[in-house]
């Protein structure tokens, strides 16, 4: 395996420190560690908004205010990101792509040297990628598999009018009697397959006896929470104990839309389970199933009412609605700040998961590397796990 990041070494360190990143804050009225360590968490809470708002956006900054007041910190030093490669030479922003993924997939190709056999996109969407690829390589054929029909039909229809050979079929990836049998020594690309379909790709490909396996996974929540590798089964850390949506923690930019209704989903959420706890008594949190859409748009009260059926529990009718709306805030507040320490793991978590999976593959008799493929800025889910066959 080769990685800027040794996975014992890492595997090691966040078994050690779980207690700073496996209890959300957001499931705790009192989050464990504060017993311990009640000044350092006092500063943290003590943050205004403003200085909140530049530790949150700015990482280095975060750190360096964190390692003061948890010197435990530091030893996150030994795990510095390595650089991504740049843009390719000559790139230029196609018209008819989003720019950030027009960026993506063109690293991706940039770093499929030499592919083996046909080329398989693997949840192809539109298959963006492999236009790119066989455009890259012209020698090859390629097909890609995608569950939406109207996408492979959008995609196909490109494809034709480019002149390209490539071809999506409608095929169900979990559903392996939908999909074709590859070739042996095929290449397999897959650019962002949520969590069980990369996980369902790191067992079919190899079985299909590809050649080279390139993955960039995504989404890890979606994925069944368990080590995908032996090595990771061994280790100190057991998959089920990683938070996935702490992985996938990322500022994304131009969803502002999206980070407003967030924030007002988490202070309703906070407000009722404040609610709740004073009325029953009970300090432990309750998960609510994920909500409608439609629930954002009303108003809190009904909010509370639904959550209230799905306890099954009624609130008194002169609930003093603002009370508990403004409690909620409150508790937004303090949640954000002591989640910034809890986020300084995200992206080792994500090293984690991401090992995992290419260990799977060198398991399987692949040699391994994983590093990140293009620049952050372009997507924050910039792993790329790529194996190759040892023996063809
Ligand atoms: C996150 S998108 C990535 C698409 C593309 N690789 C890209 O980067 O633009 C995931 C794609 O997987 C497809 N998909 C989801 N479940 C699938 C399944 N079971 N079989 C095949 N495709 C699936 C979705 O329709 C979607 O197009």
């Amino acid at each position: 395996m080769h990685s800027a990041v040794d996975f014992d070494d890492l595997d090691r360190l966040l078994a050690a420190h779980r207690h700073w990143w496996q209890p959300a804050p957001f499931r705790h009225a009192e989050i464990p560690w504060l017993q311990n360590h009640g000044r350092a968490g006092q500063a943290l809470l003590a943050l205004s908004d403003d200085d909140y708002q530049s530790l949150r956006t700015d990482d280095s900054a975060a750190r360096r205010f964190l390692c003061a007041l948890f010197p435990d910190l530091r030893e996150l030093d030994r795990f510095p990101e390595p650089d991504a490669p740049e843009l390719p030479a000559g790139f230029t922003e196609p018209t008819h792509m989003a720019g950030r993924k027009a960026a993506q997939v063109a690293c991706f190709c940039n770093a499929l040297d030499s592919p083996t056999g046909h080329l398989v996109e693997w949840c192809a969407g539109q298959g963006w990628l492999l236009e790119q690829a066989l455009k890259q390589f012209p020698a090859h054929t390629g097909i890609g598999l995608e569950r939406t029909l109207r996408l492979c039909q959008q995609g196909n229809a490109r494809m034709r009018k480019r002149g390209l050979s490539g071809l999506l079929l409608e095929a169900d990836v979990m559903d392996e009697s939908t999909l074709p049998a590859l070739d042996g020594n095929d290449t397999v690309l897959a650019l962002h397959a949520c969590g069980h379909l990369h996980q369902q790709l790191v067992q079919w490909a190899p079985h299909q006896q590809a050649g080279h396996i390139l993955l960039s996974p995504c989404c890890y929540h979606l994925g069944e929470r368990r080590a995908l590798s032996r090595t990771a089964a061994r280790g100190r850390l057991a998959a089920d104990s990683i938070d996935p949506h702490l992985a996938v923690q990322d500022l994304t930019t131009g969803h502002s839309n999206r980070s407003k209704r967030q924030e007002k989903a988490v202070a309703w959420r906070l407000g009722y389970d404040s609610l709740r706890q004073h009325l029953c008594a009970d300090t432990l949190y309750r998960p609510l199933r994920s909500m409608p859409g439609s629930v954002w748009q009303g108003d809190f009260a009904d909010f509370c009412q639904l959550a209230a059926a799905h306890h099954g529990i009624s609130l008194p009718q002169e609930t003093d609605w603002p009370y508990w709306l403004s409690r909620g805030e409150k508790r937004r507040g303090e949640v954000r700040r002591l989640e910034l320490l809890r986020r300084q793991y995200r992206r080792l978590l994500e090293w984690w998961l991401v090992l995992d999976a290419g260990y799977a593959l060198a398991e399987q008799g692949y040699q391994v590397s994983v590093a990140p493929f293009c620049d952050p800025q372009y997507t924050p889910r910039n792993l790329l796990v790529s194996a190759r066959r040892d023996r063809p």
